[in-house]
């Protein structure tokens, strides 16, 4: 049976970024908003262990877990690491009085969030064995390839990852593998100096720890592989990929492995770097618009890919700003293309471009907008299409 964490907080980002944590490594989550759920989420049940925040709603962390203690019986003690969010010491001292076992103090990077609660574990005699903490996770690899610039790929991989974590439960893992211009930074307003593709290409012995030190947690749930923060950097990852091409698909499959769905956001030209993430995906999903440029683009493409051999369920048509008139509608570009475009969405300006301006994507700021129901429902498709992929994959 998986260990079962009970985490305490009423922050929703932080209960997110702590069940995808902890569900990736393989525990089971329980949560509670406030102290008094907390007090009765422990009577009713005793977790395996319990991540407690200071600073609650009602009653505060420290009597959360006084009153646990209080009410423990015959020599068991429910290992207990209490959040909080000053570095005080009389805090520290307050809390371990009360009966905590560690504390850990926000913001915390998830890896030292693993670490000190398996060292806890391991202390207490609970360490879960290797084998019930290999999460087991879909694996499943999907790209994003725009036919065009400025089509919309980054914009319908960020919001379709975020719609696969909240509304699916899926962990998702985002790669920005733009290695020249990258733009998740900007969409998800996020600092330069964070880790990105460059580290995972210079790490030697890259395995799932290092991996997970490089990966960036969104207040959303997913967690992202950023790409490189310049284009001189770019290029150092195309060289070490020229080195050794292994390096990329070993890195597909640590990803695969803590991930149920990993999103790729490709650049646009066809090299040896996106020849291989080509062959790596499960499913390829080429964005287009309805213009005549783009079209003939998506042709060379799908040339391409049957040149390569990939079978036709490989390739997913994705028509983006489908509303829009350019008086070329979705049954021409059907007949153009020689075959059916498998998804559709919409086209809604306003709500695209003021996401991107403000950092905030829409699928987090507007779900029930237009545009975020679009693309939820899209990301539904993506998540089935994962789904039936697993499956061929195991009969296989
Ligand atoms: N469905 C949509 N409706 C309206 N506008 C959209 C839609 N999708 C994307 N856009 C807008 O199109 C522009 C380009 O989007 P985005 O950066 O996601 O495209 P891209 O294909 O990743 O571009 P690049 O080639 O620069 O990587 C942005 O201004 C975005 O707000
Ligand atoms: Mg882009």
């Amino acid at each position: 049976m998986a260990t079962t964490v009970l985490v305490v907080d009423d922050d929703p980002n932080i209960q997110r970024v702590l069940t995808f944590t902890l569900k990736q490594e393989g525990f089971e989550v329980r949560l509670a908003s406030d102290g008094a759920a907390a007090v009765a989420a422990v009577a009713e049940t005793v977790p395996d262990m319990a991540l407690v925040d200071v600073s609650l709603p009602d009653i505060d962390g420290f009597e959360v877990v006084t009153q646990i203690r209080a009410a423990e019986s015959g020599g068991r003690r429910m290992p207990i690491i209490l959040l909080s969010a000053e570095g005080n010491v009389s805090d520290r001292v307050r809390g371990l009085r009360a009966g905590a076992d560690d504390d850990i103090l926000k913001p915390f990077h998830p890896s030292e969030l693993i670490a000190r609660v398996r060292a806890l574990l391991a202390r207490t005699g609970q360490l879960p064995t290797a084998r019930e903490t290999e999460a087991r996770t879909l694996g499943r690899l999907a790209v994003f390839y725009g036919a065009k610039g400025g089509v919309g790929t980054t914009t319908i991989a960020i919001n379709t990852a975020i719609a696969l974590a909240r509304d699916h439960g899926r962990l998702v893992g985002l790669v920005d593998a733009n290695l020249q211009f990258g733009d998740h930074r900007v969409f998800l307003d996020l600092p330069l100096d964070n880790k990105s593709m460059v580290n995972a290409f210079a790490e030697a012995e890259l395995d799932v720890d290092l991996l997970r030190s490089m990966l960036v947690p969104h207040a959303s749930g997913i967690q992202m592989l950023l790409g490189p923060s310049n284009p001189e950097s770019g290029d150092i990852v195309v060289e070490a990929h020229h080195q050794n091409p292994r390096v990329l698909a070993h890195l597909f499959g640590l990803l695969r492995r803590i991930s149920d769905i990993t999103l790729v956001d490709m650049s646009k030209s066809i090299d040896d770097f996106n020849l291989h993430l080509f062959d790596a995906a499960d499913v390829i999903y080429v964005v287009l618009t309805a213009d005549l440029s783009c079209l003939k683009n998506v042709q060379l493409v799908l040339k391409t890919m049957d040149n390569l051999g990939y079978p036709h369920a490989k390739v997913k048509m994705v028509l983006n700003r489908s509303s829009a008139y350019t008086g070329i509608r979705v049954e021409n570009a059907e007949e153009v293309l020689g075959r059916p475009i498998d998804y559709q969405i919409i086209n809604e300006y306003r709500g695209a471009i003021s996401a991107l301006n403000s950092g905030s994507p829409f699928m987090v700021s507007k779900p029930e907008g237009p545009l975020g129901k679009s693309v939820s429902s899209f990301a539904s498709a993506v998540d089935q299409d994962m789904v039936a992929s697993a499956a061929t994959r195991a009969q296989t």
